[in-house]
């Protein structure tokens, strides 16, 4: 055999395995059909994602913000190619690093499409045509997802476009339709929304976030409300037309009536789909399920033994640090270690501001599961770190097992909650209390003290600061 493990795919899955089975001392082999490694994550996700993010919240504090710190400035401009530039220099340097990594690591690198020839043979088509085959004692395939489509919604990727179009507009939209409120058209739609243009959200569902703690979506509505934005929940999509420098979108609103809308750009973000075009997997008779996944065991191996998938191309949570995760374990339960994943504890983030970020189970889970639990909340108007900042918008909401206190769920919306959740994942990890949180010091004046404070809440209702 050429090598010991070949991975088909260099998103956050993919590269992962690689310098993990690198570190391992493994002889491994990594293809990737693009020029630029890293996948969806790095090269149209959640780097240009938050880059865009961070950019368009600049230009809203600087419009709508500064002056209340007395910080005045007069005609303020988006220059749109110059942020979308950055965002691609950022991309670069991001893309560059993940090359950089793989030669650290001793990974061989090939550019080209990887389709099963066997279930130990890869071959590898480059874009012009040419081929190469190599053969590995363990493969795992790491292909991750696309955008989801539906008939009555036709991408042109013009006007009717996915998130990868929109992190590469040339102008600001004055109207842009999202379908689908869930993380990326909250994300994208902030994008938009904070450089001017009017968002409007048609949603399945009967709110923003759906799959996130009720309270979140509800508080991330009230935020956005900010921007110029309207929503229009539990309406289905009919159909999309571009009607040239028009969108028109038609939609059920469940009672009968019809929603018609008109902008100049739709944003289709209604979920992502495995992805596992050209692989030729019967080859190898790697099986599928229903919904397009590759089926897996507890060990992340296909029914095909020696070959392994991660990430968004199998179940559970389409998230780049969920499928680091899976490279990781993959690469360990190649050389005979036993890892573990803690699904339970995977946190999940939406990047907009203020942000949002769950870890655990959810409030709505909780009651279904019928687990007796316990509330505590803080809201962020009460934190004086909030108040220098202006930055009230938001609250923090621990869920605890009511005989014994142990922590099930943690929600945030607030400032800098996508960094804060980290010690919540940690203290479940660690099996804590919300008295234990509650008993720890947190450094002052500091957003992190409003967790401190609704674990107290949860605890025995002894919030200090409410
Ligand atoms: P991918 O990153 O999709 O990588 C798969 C790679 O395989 C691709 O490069 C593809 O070209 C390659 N490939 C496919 N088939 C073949 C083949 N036959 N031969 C060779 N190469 C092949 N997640 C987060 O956790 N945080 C975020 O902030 C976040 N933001 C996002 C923002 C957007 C707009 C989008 C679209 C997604 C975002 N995600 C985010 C999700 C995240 O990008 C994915 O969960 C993650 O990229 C999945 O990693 P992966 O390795 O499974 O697959
Ligand atoms: P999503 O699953 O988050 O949201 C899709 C939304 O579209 C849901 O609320 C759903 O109810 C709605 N929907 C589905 N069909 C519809 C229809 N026909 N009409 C109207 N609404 C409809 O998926 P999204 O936002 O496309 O993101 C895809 C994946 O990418 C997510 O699952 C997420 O894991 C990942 N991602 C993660 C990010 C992060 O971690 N910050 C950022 C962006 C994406």
């Amino acid at each position: 055999m050429d090598y010991d493990v070949v991975i088909i795919g260099s998103g956050p899955g993919g590269y992962i395995a690689a310098v993990r089975c690198g570190q391992l001392g493994l002889k491994t082999a990594i293809i990737e059909k693009y020029e630029t490694l890293g996948g969806t994550c790095l090269n149209v996700g959640c780097i240009p994602s938050k880059a865009l993010l961070d950019s368009s919240e600049h230009y809203f504090n600087a419009t709508h913000t500064f002056a209340a710190h007395g910080i005045e400035l007069k005609d303020l401009q988006v220059n749109l190619p110059q942020m979308i530039n950055r965002k691609g220099e950022v991309v670069k340097q991001t893309t560059d690093g993940i090359k950089f990594l793989m030669k650290k690591n001793k990974v061989t690198t090939y550019q080209g499409m990887g389709s099963f020839v066997n279930k130990n043979t890869i071959l590898i088509t480059d874009k012009n045509g040419g081929t190469q085959q190599i053969t590995s004692k363990n493969i795992v395939i790491a292909t991750g997802s696309k955008p989801a489509s539906i008939p009555s919604i036709p991408l042109d990727k013009k006007r009717i476009i996915t998130s990868t179009e929109a992190l590469n507009l040339k102008e600001v939209p004055k109207h842009l339709i999202v379908i689908g409120a869930g993380v990326i058209g909250a994300e994208l739609g902030s994008v938009y929304g904070r450089l001017g243009a009017k968002v409007s959200f048609v949603e399945f569902a009967g709110s923003m976030i759906p799959t996130m703690d009720g309270t979140m979506g509800k508080e991330l509505q009230r935020a956005m409300k900010k921007l110029d934005t309207d929503f229009y929940f539990n309406h289905k999509v009919t159909s999309v037309e571009n009607k040239g420098d028009e969108v028109v979108v038609i939609a059920d609103n469940n009672k009968g009536g019809t929603l018609t809308l008109s902008g100049d750009y739709c944003l289709v973000a209604i979920g992502r789909k495995p992805y596992t075009e050209g692989l030729n997997l019967e080859k190898a008779g790697v099986q599928k399920d229903e919904r397009g996944r590759i089926v897996v065991d507890e060990h992340l191996q296909t029914n095909v033994p020696g070959i392994y998938a991660i990430g968004d191309v199998i179940r559970g949570a389409m998230l780049a640090h969920k499928a680091e995760e899976e490279g990781v374990f993959v690469a360990e339960t190649i050389v005979g270690q036993k890892p573990h994943i803690n699904y339970l504890l995977i946190p999940n983030v939406v990047y907009t501001w203020p942000e949002v970020a769950g870890v655990g189970y959810t409030e709505e889970e909780l009651k279904a599961k019928g687990i007796a639990y316990k509330t505590g909340a803080f809201p962020f108007k009460a934190s004086g770190r909030a108040r220098a900042s202006m930055d009230t918008d938001g609250t923090v909401k621990v869920l605890a097992d009511k005989q014994t206190d142990e922590i099930l769920g943690v929600h945030m919306i607030g400032p800098r909650t996508a960094d804060m959740i980290a010690e919540a994942v940690v203290a479940m990890e660690f099996r804590a209390s919300a008295e234990d949180i509650g008993r720890m010091s947190h450094a002052h004046p500091t957003y992190t003290e409003a967790l401190k404070e609704a674990c107290l809440a949860a605890t025995d209702n002894r919030a200090l600061n409410i």
